[in-house]
C-alpha cells in the first residue's frame, strides 16, 4: 500500500504546520488583499472520519490529519483497491482568515470535483449540499466574519449516490465497471468577486465557415445590490495578441438578482479557424463598467470551427475528417482521481501527439477541466457525457441527471474541442422521454452541437433510436466481435450519422492485456485495434471509431482481475503497450517517425526470437532489418490485411537460432532517406534501471506533480517487459511521493510509475532513488519553483 506519500501529522507539525494552520490561507496563499481575487485551497485541510459536530467551530480537530488537496480519501495501490476503504463519511475543514477589506465584497468558494456528495458548512452553518461527483459547484459565502471562520465539508464516498444513484446502497460499486473514490479530488478555490459580478459567459461562434462569421455572446450577471445606472458590457476577440474586433451592449439598470444579456461580435472574416493539425484559439475579454468604473472582467477563450456528423462521416470545417481515438477513463494509480492539472495535460498530450488520436471519449463522466483545456489546446476533439452506466433511475434520479445536462454544458461549452454531448447514460436502454429531455436541454443551453448517448451490444440488436428520440448521432458500443470470431464491425446504420465510440476492450479477444501476459495476446491486443480502425476507415458512412480504451483502470465488474480492468492500450502507469504502437504508428513520419516492434526482442520465453509472423508498426515506406548489423532482409508490408490503415504494418520472420541472442535493427525509409533507425539488443546482461521524470521543473505549491516511470530497459532505452523484481523507491527533498514505496515488476511488467509532488514552501530539489533488486540504481531529479503559481479559476 501507498506508504510514504501521506504527510504525517509528525512531519507537518514540525515544518511548522501549526502555524501555518492558524494563518490558513492569508499571507502570499491567501486573502488578506481585497478586491476580486481567487485562491487554489491546496494546503492545510484537516482531514479525518465524519464525527458528529464534525461541522462545528469548536469541533476538536486534535485527530484529524493534515492534508493537500487534491486528495483521496484513502491509501490505494495501483490495483487491489477495496471500496470499503472509503465507503464512508469523511469531514475536511479549512481555516481561513477573512479582512475588514474583504466583507465589502462577496466571498465565495468554489469545488471542482467531490466524490460524491458533499455537505458544506460555514462557521458551523450549513450552506451548500451538492450531489454528484463530477461537476463543480459554487457557494456564496455571505455569513463570513472578519478573523478566524471555518469551511467544513462533509463528503459521503459511499455507493449509490450518484453513478447510478437509483441503486440500493448494498448493490456496491461493483456493479459498474470502474472504482470511483471519495475525497475532494479535484481544485477547490475560495476569493472575492464584486457585488454585481459577470457570473458566466458563453462564446458560441456562428457561421464559422463564412467570411461574414460572428461571435454570439451569452452574458448572465448578478448582482447583490440594486444598480442605479446601466451597465455597459463589452467583448474584445483576441488572438495570437491581436485584437479581432470589438462588440457591445447596454443593460438597463438591474435590481437585485440575475439577468441574461446577448449581444454579437461580427468582423472576424480574419479569425484563424481551430483544427486539429492548428488548434487555433481566441481569447474573448468581456468587461461590465458602470460609466468608466470597471465593475467585473472576465476571459473565456474559444475556437472557430465547424463540426458535423453526417450519415456520410464526420467533417471538420468541411473536410472530411475519420474519428481515430479512444475512451479515456480519469483515475491514476495510488491517488485515484486526485491527480492535478499538470497531470491531467499530460494524459490528452499522450493521446494527441503520442498515440496520434483525433478524438477522445471522456468515459463515462464530466472530466477535470485541464484535461479539456489540453484538448483545446493540442486539437484532440472530444465526446464529453454525463456521468452514468447502464442504468436509469427513479424521478428523482431522473433529476439530478438533467442537472447534471445542465452542469456539464455550461461548465464545458466554450471548448471547442468538445463536438457532442453524450446526454444519454452509458448504454442504458429505456427511458426514452428523458432522453427527449436530456438532449433537448442540452441544445438548448448549445445550439451549436449534437447530442447523442452510446447504446450497447444488446439495446443495439435493432440499433435503433427509440421511437421519439431526437438524438442527433447514432452511436454504437460495437461488440459485435467476440472471443474466438473473426473481428468484425456492425454495418454503419445508413441515413442517420453513426460514430463507433467503443470496441475491442476486454469482450474482443483476452479477459485482459497485460504487459505479463504472453506475447501472443499482447501482440493479438494490438492486432485487433488496428483491425477495427482499418474496417471503420473502409466506409465513409463510419465517422469513426473510439475504442476501448486509453488506460487500465480500477473496477471489480465482469472480466476484471484483482480488481483493475486491463483493456488499455496503455496500462494504468500511462506506459504503452504493444496496442499503442499500433496508435503511435498512424501518425505522419516526417513529425514522428516509428518502427516499433509488436513484439519483445528478448529470448527468456521465446528462445528462437518473435518467428516468422513478426509485426512492426511504422509509418515508414520500407524497413531494412539487421542482425548484430548484417543485412538481415526487408520487412514486407502487411497492406494486403489492412487495406485501409494509413500505415499499415510490416511482418518480418525473426526466426533467430537457438541459442543466439543478436542484436536487431531495424532502420525506416520514407522514399529514399532514412528517418529513425532503432536498435533493440537481445543481451539482458547490459539490461538497466531507467527512472524518467515527465516534467524537469514543478511549482512549489503543494499541489503540482509530476510522474515518475521506473523501467527495467536494454541498454538502447527499450522496455524489458518480462523482467521481475522488486524496486525500492525513496524520496528526498521538498515533496512527498504519491505512490509504493516498493514496486514489484513481476506483477507490473518491468516497468511502473509514481508520482512527485512538492511541498508549498521554498524552491528545493527532489531526487527520486528507486533500487532493483538485480539491475542497480536509478535516480530522477526534478526541481521546484516557488515562483509562479498555477492560474486560479475565476469565480
Ligand atoms: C462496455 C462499457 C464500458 C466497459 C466495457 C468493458 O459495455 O460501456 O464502460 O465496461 O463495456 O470492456
Amino acid at each position: 500500500m501507498a506508504g510514504e506519500w501521506r504527510l504525517s501529522r509528525r512531519r507537518f507539525l514540525a515544518a511548522g504546520g501549526a502555524a501555518l494552520l492558524g494563518a490558513a490561507v492569508t499571507g502570499s496563499a491567501g486573502l488578506a488583499a481585497a478586491g476580486p481575487e481567487t485562491v487554489r485551497l491546496t494546503d492545510f485541510w484537516l482531514f479525518g472520519r465524519y464525527a458528529d459536530g464534525g461541522a462545528d467551530p469548536d469541533f476538536d480537530e486534535t485527530d484529524l490529519d493534515p492534508v493537500r488537496l487534491p486528495h483521496c480519501v484513502t491509501p490505494l495501490s495501483w490495483t487491489g483497491w477495496q471500496p470499503s476503504s472509503w465507503q464512508d463519511q469523511w469531514l475536511y475543514r479549512k481555516h481561513f482568515t477573512v479582512t475588514p477589506a474583504m466583507t465589502a465584497e462577496r466571498v465565495r468558494a468554489r469545488f471542482d470535483g467531490v466524490m460524491t456528495n458533499a455537505t458544506v458548512s460555514l462557521n458551523g452553518r450549513v450552506v451548500a449540499t451538492h450531489e454528484g461527483g463530477y461537476l463543480p459547484f459554487e457557494v456564496e459565502l455571505p455569513e463570513v466574519v472578519v478573523g478566524d471562520n471555518v469551511l467544513a465539508v462533509v463528503v459521503d464516498g459511499r455507493w449509490a449516490l450518484d453513478v447510478p444513484p437509483n441503486l440500493p446502497r448494498t448493490a456496491g460499486p461493483s456493479v459498474i465497471d470502474f472504482y470511483q473514490p471519495a475525497g475532494i479530488y479535484r481544485p477547490a478555490t475560495i476569493g472575492t468577486v464584486p457585488r454585481t459580478r459577470l457570473a458566466d459567459v458563453f462564446a458560441r461562434p456562428v457561421d464559422v465557415l463564412s467570411p461574414a462569421r460572428s461571435l454570439h455572446l451569452t452574458c448572465e450577471l448578478d448582482t447583490t445590490v440594486a444598480l442605479g445606472e446601466p451597465l455597459q458590457v463589452t467583448a474584445s476577440v483576441r488572438q495570437a495578441g491581436l485584437e479581432l474586433a470589438q462588440g457591445a451592449t447596454e443593460v438597463a439598470p438591474m435590481p437585485v438578482g440575475t439577468k441574461t444579456v446577448e449581444f454579437d461580435v461580427g468582423g472576424l472574416g480574419a479569425v484563424r479557424l481551430w483544427d486539429v493539425e492548428d488548434p487555433a484559439l481566441c481569447d474573448v475579454v468581456v468587461t461590465v463598467r458602470s460609466g468608466p468604473r470597471v465593475v467585473d472582467q472576465r476571459v473565456v477563450r474559444t475556437g472557430f470551427r465547424e463540426a458535423r456528423f453526417t450519415p456520410d462521416g464526420f467533417f471538420l470545417n468541411g473536410r472530411r475528417l475519420k474519428l481515430f481515438g479512444l475512451n479515456r477513463h480519469q483515475w491514476y494509480p495510488f491517488a485515484g482521481g486526485a491527480l492535478p492539472d499538470r497531470v491531467q495535460r499530460r494524459d490528452a498530450e499522450i493521446l494527441r501527439r503520442e498515440l496520434n488520436c483525433t478524438m477522445v471519449r471522456c468515459s463515462h463522466y464530466p472530466q477535470s477541466s485541464a484535461f479539456l483545456d489540453a484538448c483545446d489546446e493540442l486539437g484532440l476533439l472530444v465526446w464529453e457525457e454525463i456521468p452514468g452506466w447502464g442504468r436509469v433511475g427513479d424521478d428523482a434520479w431522473q433529476r439530478q441527471n438533467l442537472k447534471d445536462v445542465a452542469g456539464m454544458v455550461v461548465r464545458d461549452r466554450n471548448h471547442p474541442s468538445i463536438v457532442v454531448w453524450g446526454t444519454r447514460v452509458n448504454e442504458a436502454a429505456g427511458s426514452t422521454d428523458l432522453y427527449l429531455r436530456t438532449g433537448r436541454l442540452a441544445r438548448q443551453l448549445d445550439p451549436s452541437r449534437p447530442t447523442s448517448g452510446a447504446l450497447a451490444t444488446t439495446t443495439g440488436a435493432r440499433l435503433a433510436l427509440p421511437p421519439g428520440t431526437d438524438e442527433q448521432v447514432l452511436a454504437y458500443n460495437d461488440y459485435t466481435a467476440r472471443r474466438g470470431a473473426p473481428f468484425q464491425l456492425r454495418p454503419p446504420r445508413a441515413g442517420v450519422p453513426y460514430l463507433v465510440t467503443e470496441s475491442i476492450g476486454t469482450l474482443a479477444g483476452a479477459r485482459a492485456y497485460r504487459r505479463t501476459d504472453a506475447p501472443a495476446t499482447q501482440h493479438l491486443q494490438a492486432e485487433l485495434h488496428a483491425k477495427a480502425h482499418d474496417l471503420a476507415a473502409a466506409d465513409d458512412r463510419y465517422c469513426g471509431l473510439l475504442a476501448w480504451c486509453a488506460f487500465d483502470y480500477p473496477s471489480g465488474w465482469q472480466r476484471s482481475v484483482g480488481g483493475s480492468k486491463f483493456p488499455g492500450v496503455s496500462d494504468i502507469f500511462r506506459i504503452p503497450k504493444p496496442a499503442a504502437a499500433f496508435y503511435a504508428s498512424q501518425g505522419d513520419p516526417l513529425v514522428r517517425a516509428v518502427a516499433e516492434p509488436g513484439f519483445a526482442w528478448d529470448f527468456t520465453a521465446q528462445p528462437t526470437g518473435p518467428g516468422p509472423g513478426a509485426t512492426i508498426w511504422s509509418n515508414c515506406d520500407r524497413l531494412l532489418l539487421f542482425l548484430d548489423d548484417r543485412p538481415a532482409g526487408e520487412a514486407r508490408s502487411r497492406r494486403a490485411d489492412f487495406p485501409h490503415l494509413r500505415y499499415p504494418p510490416f511482418a518480418a520472420d525473426l526466426t533467430v537460432p537457438r541459442g543466439r541472442r543478436p542484436q536487431l535493427r531495424i532502420d525506416g525509409y520514407v522514399g529514399e532517406r532514412l528517418v529513425v533507425s532503432r536498435r533493440f539488443s537481445g543481451d539482458r546482461s547490459h539490461d538497466v534501471l531507467s527512472c524518467v521524470p515527465d516534467d524537469p521543473g514543478l511549482r512549489a505549491d503543494g499541489a503540482d506533480a509530476t510522474r515518475v516511470v521506473i523501467a527495467a530497459t536494454d541498454r538502447f532505452g527499450t522496455l524489458r517487459a518480462g523482467t521481475a523484481g522488486r524496486v525500492a523507491v525513496t524520496l528526498t527533498g521538498p515533496g512527498e511521493l504519491v505512490g509504493d514505496p516498493t514496486l514489484d515488476f513481476g506483477a507490473t511488467g518491468g516497468a511502473a510509475a509514481v508520482w512527485l509532488r512538492p511541498f508549498a514552501g521554498p524552491p528545493g530539489t527532489l531526487v527520486l532513488t528507486a533500487r532493483h533488486d538485480t539491475l542497480g540504481t536509478a535516480t530522477a531529479t526534478v526541481t521546484t519553483s516557488a515562483a509562479a503559481r498555477e492560474a486560479t479559476p475565476r469565480l
